[in-house]
Formats: C-alpha cells, sequence, structure tokens
C-alpha cells in the first residue's frame, strides 16, 4: 500500500539522497523527497512572481474552474491521500480520511469564493465625484505550514490564494511533505499552471523562511506554527511590511459550569482533547471544572480515555495513533511526570501502548493547579490536565490568563451565562457546549500571541487580496 500511495507523487519530487520520511508508529523509512536550497529557490520565486499575473487576469470563472477540478481529484484520491498521511504523520485512517475530506472542502469553497470577490461603489461625498473599490490579489505568496494537518493546512492557505489570482509557494514540515507533494502534483494535473504553486521542501528550514521573508517579490507570508517561530517570521518580514497571516500556538480552555449536560462535555472532551493524538492548536488544553460537577466529569472522562485503543493507524483505524515523532512523545512524557511529581494524579491512563514507536498513552490529570507548567504549556498530546473552580468569575479569570488566544471551550444550560462567557472570552474561537469548531465555513484565526488573520469563510479569501480605492473625478 506505500507504493500505491507514493504513486501519487512524481518522480521529479522523489530524490533518494534527499529528506528522508520516517513512519512514526514503527519508526521505519516510507520514502525521501527532493529538497531546495536557496538558490533553487529563488529561482522558484522569481517564476511564480512572472506566473502571477496572467493568472490574476483570467476570468474569475476559470480559476473558479480550474480549483473545482483540483478538488475534484482530491476527493477521487481520498483513500490513497489518507494512507500516506498515515504512513507519514501517524494519524490513524480514519482521521486521515476525515482531513482529506477537510482539506478538499476549502477548496470547495475558495472555488466558489473565487467568483464573489466584489468590490463596491461608495456613495460619494462631492459633486462630479465616483468612489469605487477594487479587490486586487496581494501578488507572490508564501506559505509554511505544519505537520499535525499536512493537507489541510496547506489548503486553506493555497485555495484563497489561487482564487484571489495570487502565486503561491509551500514550505511543507520536514516531517510530512508526502501529503504536500501529492497536493501539488494534484493541482498541477487540474490545471493549476506549474509556477503558480510550488510545493519546496527545504534544505534548512529557517534559510527558506529567511528567504521568503526578505525575497521583495514575496508579498505575503501565512504561517501556522510555534508563537516563537511566529515572532521571527514578524520581525523578520517588517523590513518589507509583508503582509502576514500567523496561526500560532494556544492554549484553549474548556470550562465545565455545574448546569453542562455532562455527557455532551464529555463527548466535546473527548473530541477536542483526543482529536489528532492532542496535537491541534484548538486542542482543549487544560479542562477548568466547577466543584458540583468535578468529581462526576473527570470520573465519566477517565473511563472514556482509558477504552481508547491505541496502535499503528493503519491496523487501527478508527483509535489513536503514534505522536508525531519519538521527540515529541518524550516531550509530553517529561510535562506529565513534572505534574504527577508537582501532586497531580493520573487517572484513566491506557494500559500496554505499544514498546516500539512514537506512542503515548491518553492520560486524565486530575487534581492540576494553575502554578503547574502543564497549565501554562501547549502540550500537543494526548493528555488533559483538570483544575477546579468555584464559581464563574474564577473560571473566567484562570481561562484569560495566559498569553494566548487562539480557541477556548464551554459547557452550560444557563442562556445568560453563555453570551456572557462567549463575550468575555479573549479567544479567536469560541465553541459553546461544543468541542469541534473547525471548517472551511467559518473564520479561523486567534488574538494575542496565537496571531492574526483568518483562515476559512469569505474572511479567508480577504486575507489575501488588496483594497484598492479609486476616486473618478471630472464626472459633471
Ligand atoms: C491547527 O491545529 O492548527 C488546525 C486545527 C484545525 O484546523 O482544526
Amino acid at each position: 500500500m506505500t507504493e500505491l500511495s507514493l504513486q501519487l507523487l512524481r518522480p521529479d519530487q522523489l530524490d533518494p539522497n534527499g529528506l528522508a520520511v520516517t513512519n512514526p508508529a514503527n519508526g521505519s523509512h516510507v520514502a525521501a523527497v527532493r529538497r531546495y536550497d536557496n538558490d533553487a529557490l529563488k529561482t522558484i520565486v522569481d517564476a511564480a512572481e512572472a506566473a502571477r499575473h496572467g493568472w490574476a487576469a483570467r476570468p474569475a470563472k476559470e480559476r473558479s474552474d480550474i480549483l473545482r477540478a483540483w478538488y475534484d481529484l482530491i476527493v477521487a484520491r481520498t483513500e490513497e491521500l489518507a494512507r500516506l498521511m498515515t504512513l507519514e504523520n501517524g494519524k490513524p485512517l480514519d482521521e486521515a480520511r476525515g482531513e482529506v475530506k477537510y482539506g478538499a472542502a476549502f477548496i470547495e469553497w475558495f472555488a466558489e469564493e473565487a467568483r464573489r470577490a466584489y468590490g463596491e461603489v461608495i456613495p460619494t461625498h462631492a459633486k462630479g465625484k465616483r468612489i469605487v473599490t477594487l479587490r486586487q490579489p496581494v501578488g507572490t505568496c508564501a506559505a509554511i505550514t505544519p505537520w499535525n494537518f499536512p493537507l489541510a493546512m496547506i489548503t486553506r492557505k493555497a485555495g484563497p490564494a489561487l482564487a484571489a489570482g495570487c502565486s503561491i509557494i509551500v514550505k511543507p514540515a520536514e516531517l510530512t511533505p508526502l501529503s504536500a507533494l501529492a497536493l501539488e502534483a494534484l493541482a498541477h494535473e487540474a490545471g493549476v499552471p506549474r509556477d503558480l504553486f510550488r510545493v519546496v521542501p527545504a534544505v534548512k528550514s529557517s534559510d527558506a523562511g529567511d528567504l521568503f521573508c526578505t525575497h521583495p517579490a514575496i508579498r505575503k507570508i501565512s504561517f501556522t506554527g510555534s508563537t516563537q517561530v511566529g515572532k521571527i517570521i514578524m520581525a523578520k518580514a517588517a523590513g518589507q511590511v509583508k503582509r502576514l497571516s500567523l496561526e500560532l500556538g494556544g492554549n484553549a480552555p474548556f470550562i465545565v459550569f455545574d448546569d453542562a449536560d455532562i455527557d455532551r462535555a464529555v463527548d466535546g472532551a473527548m473530541a477536542s482533547r483526543y482529536r489528532n493524538a492532542g496535537q491541534t492548536c484548538v486542542c482543549a488544553n487544560r479542562f477548568l471544572v466547577q466543584d458540583g460537577i468535578h468529581d462526576a466529569f473527570v470520573e465519566k472522562l477517565a473511563a472514556r480515555v482509558a477504552a481508547i485503543k491505541v496502535g499503528d493507524g493503519i491496523d487501527n483505524p478508527s483509535g489513536m495513533g503514534p505522536l508525531v515523532s519519538d521527540k515529541d512523545a518524550n516531550r509530553v512524557a517529561k510535562l506529565v511526570q513534572q505534574a504527577e511529581a508537582q501532586g497531580a494524579r493520573s487517572v484513566g491512563k491506557v494500559p500496554g501502548v505499544p514498546e516500539a514507536g512514537a506512542y503515548h498513552a491518553p492520560v486524565v490529570l486530575a487534581d492540576v493547579t494553575t502554578d503547574m507548567e502543564i497549565a501554562h504549556e501547549e502540550i500537543f498530546g494526548p493528555v488533559a490536565p483538570v483544575i477546579r473552580f468555584t464559581d464563574e468569575a474564577e473560571a473566567m479569570r484562570i481561562a484569560n490568563d495566559t498569553p494566548y488566544g487562539l480557541a477556548a471551550y464551554f459547557y452550560t444550560a444557563d442562556a445568560a451565562r453563555q453570551w456572557r462567557v462567549m463575550e468575555g472570552l479573549e479567544y479567536g474561537m469560541v465553541g459553546v457546549n461544543d468541542g469541534l469548531i473547525s471548517t472551511e465555513v467559518a473564520p479561523f484565526g486567534g488574538v494575542k500571541e496565537s496571531g492574526f488573520g483568518r483562515e476559512g469563510s469569505s474572511h479567508g479569501l480577504a486575507d489575501y487580496m488588496n483594497i484598492k480605492y479609486c476616486l473618478l473625478g471630472g464626472l459633471g
């Protein structure tokens, strides 16, 4: 099946001496891909800059049709794409199939939005003058994408960029370039001009980042990754005042009030914390649970967690796979050990996860307090720390006491509280009585040190367009 999935790639994308990709479930070699140094990258950026004008000049309907053809090809190749993703990232097949569907949905959405990039006619302020606005593509864009969603984090950047009439060059994560390269091959097969959309695994990631920040043709950079790297990109891109979209780290609170529907809250907790083995920026990272419901919630959540089946994502399609690397599994284990040493209690720990491979047992950590490191670090693993609180004011104080502001969740049956808490949470996205907020139709993005810019929805297209205001005078 590895061979079949690799057939999605073109021979020129592979290189036996290139970047080696490893299966985190067992450490085996999957494939090696061609890498680009900065000289090669510069040529690619120049070609993208030359290609974008012809693309932008095409009728929106033509761009839309090509994006739609790309979407159709992705959907048709779902099974091979999903297997490729499981092999390089470790996520179980059902989740990988889900990601292909989620990622494809951004291409479909932006194929439709391409035709709706309307300007405006603004009622005039003076006789003989008229005011119009045009929406125009920002130009050549660069994207730096993460390993946790090797396909969907690309489509939600490339989809709007191409829809808007831009060109875009994507540097995929070192750990997961295969899904990205398969997407590139399918895009070209669908009719996206080759120079307009390129996927370029880098010889050295930081060099590629530097080139994107300093090449004058790059007018926008979209980055999904850590806050630490986001700040470096922001500082370097300031030199040429480039437009940025930064989707950075999170520390999502998941608040359960006494009056919550407990079973619904446990379902939401499972979906939010344990999706992708806890490796998403919007994962519930700390559970704040009110006194009256605390013990029952911990007990029910621990029972559900203990039942998770952990194993290789190909043979265990609906369970949980490994983390993306041994390094990550060790990092999470260290955080848990540290919390336990400070008084946290492990409950519901899954017994007997595979010895070899980058596995970490899913677990609930009870008796966590706000002074522990685990309450502040983005865990990126299948661990649910539970902190007890007494009243709404305390929950809000703890929830907002973080430099991050990506996603937050809360559960309550009280309609007035729903509005109060929804408005009071300092986050870009809030799930009310629901643990799954991601969809192509909604604006995904954060506030504070979680970044800015929105992906998905009509706002996602606006992020790749400039507004040009034109005043027409002498009109009598
Ligand atoms: C992310 O982890 O950055 C994205 C998660 C999502 O799209 O749901």
